[in-house]
C-alpha cells in the first residue's frame, strides 16, 4: 500500500509530549513576517473556515491534500500549531496584504512521524491566486527563517511529479531533485544552507543576470 506524506496529505497522529521538546529552549522564531505580497502569520482559530475553503478545492489541491471536511482542515492546522513551541516555527497563513484576505497555508514543516525527512517546506494557495509568484514568497520567506534563524542545515520538500507548478517554484527557489520515492509517489529536494546563502548573494550582486 502506497505510504502517505503528512506535509502535503495532512494525515496527522496524536502528538507525542517528546515530540515537542525538539528546539526546547531555543527562542521561539518569529510568527510572522510579511513579503512583498503576503503577510505571513501565525494560525488563529478563526481562520480555519477560509483555509477550509481552498483547501477542499479538489481540482486545484488534485496532487496534494484535498482536506474531506471543516474538522479535518481544523486538526489539521492545530496540530501544527501545536507543535509551534516546540520545534520553533510552524506554517503560516497567507494574507494577501492588497485585500487583506487569506489566500493560502505554507511554510516550514516537520512531520512528527517521520522525523528522517528533516524540516521541508510546504505551500497551498487559493487556485485565483496562482502564477503571481506567491508560492515563491512563501518558499523565499521559509528558506530564510530556516537558514539565518533556526539555523538548519538543510531543507527538503516533497513533489510529485506531474505537480509541474510545485516542482517549478522549489526549481527557481534552488532546491535540487534527490529521488523519487515510489512509498510516497513524490520526488524528494533539498537545498542546503551553503547553496542558499551562494544564491542570495549572486542575486544581491546581480551575478545571477
Ligand atoms: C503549486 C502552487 C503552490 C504554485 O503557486 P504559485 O503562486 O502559482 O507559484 P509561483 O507563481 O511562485 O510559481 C509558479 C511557477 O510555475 C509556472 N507554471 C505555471 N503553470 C505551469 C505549468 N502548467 N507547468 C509548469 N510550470 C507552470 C509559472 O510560470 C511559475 O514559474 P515562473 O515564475 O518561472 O514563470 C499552486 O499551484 C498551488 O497552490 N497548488 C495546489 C497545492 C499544491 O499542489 N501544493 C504543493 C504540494 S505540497
Amino acid at each position: 500500500m502506497r505510504a502517505i506524506k503528512q506535509g502535503c496529505t495532512g494525515r496527522e497522529r496524536s502528538m507525542n509530549p517528546e515530540e515537542n521538546s525538539i528546539l526546547a529552549g531555543s527562542t521561539l522564531a518569529a510568527t510572522s513576517r510579511t513579503t512583498r505580497h503576503l503577510l505571513l502569520r501565525a494560525f488563529e482559530p478563526g481562520d480555519v473556515d477560509r483555509v477550509h475553503a481552498i483547501q477542499r478545492d479538489s481540482d486545484a489541491m488534485q496532487y496534494t491534500w484535498v482536506a474531506p471536511d471543516l474538522a479535518a482542515t481544523a486538526a489539521y492546522l492545530q496540530s501544527h500549531a501545536a507543535r509551534r513551541a516546540g520545534h520553533g516555527f510552524a506554517p503560516w497563513i497567507a494574507v494577501l496584504r492588497s485585500e487583506q484576505r487569506i489566500v493560502g497555508y505554507g511554510g516550514l514543516y516537520k512531520d512528527p512521524a517521520a522525523p528522517q525527512w528533516g524540516t521541508e517546506v510546504i505551500y497551498f494557495l487559493e487556485r485565483s491566486c496562482w502564477g503571481r509568484g506567491l508560492a515563491s514568497e512563501i518558499v523565499e520567506a521559509s528558506l530564510e527563517l530556516a537558514f539565518t534563524e533556526l539555523g538548519l542545515r538543510e531543507v527538503g520538500a516533497f513533489a510529485r511529479p506531474q505537480n509541474t507548478r510545485s516542482v517549478r517554484v522549489l526549481a527557481k527557489a534552488g532546491f535540487e531533485r534527490v529521488e523519487f520515492l515510489e512509498e510516497f509517489e513524490r520526488d524528494r529536494f533539498r537545498i542546503d544552507a551553503a547553496k542558499w546563502r551562494s544564491r542570495r548573494l549572486a542575486v544581491s550582486t546581480g551575478a545571477s543576470r
